[in-house]
């Protein structure tokens, strides 16, 4: 089933995320084409997981700390976020690699998302320079490997794999649907072992292009962040084949 991923990143507090979360409840209807998630901040996350309930639109969380409680001032729980209702975690994207270091801790996250009862959602991506050198690939693939060492294969069930090329996020240029369909079908076939793998595609996805990556066999959804801030915006991703 698709999956449509809205990331509102650090906007939106409490307040304006339940004004969002209305102007799209407004605009779909049961039942959804595919899944559909937001990933509001995490002080709004309670709020808008309550708003939530009995709809049809599930709620995630845009990152957790691998442990569950105790002395870490200023980390989030992830057994906190899924008190308040989230079914996913976004996990490793490439703006806490570049501004917080993240990295090795990575797969501890993704481990304490699983027995936590949340599906990871794993970003990775390569940079320009990283492309550009033909080194796509090495990259994403390190990535993966780093992501989930040491992790039992059959905890990995049903994780989502979010290829975000850098260069492609909040630049308003998208990947080329080629460049992604090559860098899924690696995805897929590097984590063949794993059961209901989906791989989303995310960076500049909008209205009018997600048609181009959602039309691709390997790609199962899309990870969202400028255009989900909008309600008329993601209720067209949502319903991208209309
Ligand atoms: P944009 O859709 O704004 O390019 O952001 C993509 C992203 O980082 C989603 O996690």
């Amino acid at each position: 089933m698709d999956l449509i991923v809205a990331n509102w990143k650090m906007n939106y507090g409490g307040r304006d995320s339940l004004q969002l979360v209305e102007g799209l409840l407004e605009r779909i209807k049961e039942p959804l084409p595919g899944e559909a998630v937001l990933c509001p901040p995490a002080t709004a996350l309670f709020m808008v997981g309550d708003r939530l309930k009995d709809t049809p639109l599930q709620l995630g969380c845009q990152n957790i700390f691998y442990e569950k409680e105790g002395a870490f001032t200023g980390e989030i729980s992830p057994d906190f976020t899924r008190e308040a209702g989230s079914n996913y975690a976004i996990i490793g994207h490439s703006e806490r690699r570049q501004h917080f270091d993240e990295g090795p801790e990575v797969s501890r996250k993704v481990e304490a998302a699983l027995d936590s009862g949340m599906t990871p959602i794993l970003c990775v991506g390569e940079s320009l320079q990283e492309r550009e050198g033909g080194k796509a690939w090495a990259v994403v693939r390190k990535q993966l490997e780093e992501a989930l060492e040491g992790i039992n294969s059959e905890k990995l069930v049903g994780l989502a794999v979010a290829y975000e090329p850098v260069w492609a996020i909040g630049t308003g240029k998208s990947a080329q649907p080629e460049d992604a369909r090559e860098m899924a079908s690696h995805i897929i076939k590097e984590l063949s072992y794993m059961k209901g793998l989906r791989v989303l595609y995310g960076g500049s996805v909008k209205p009018e292009n997600i048609a181009d990556f959602m039309a691709l066999e390997e790609i199962s959804g899309a990870l969202v962040g400028g255009a989900s801030l909008k309600a008329e915006s993601f209720a067209q991703l949502i319903y991208w084949e209309k």
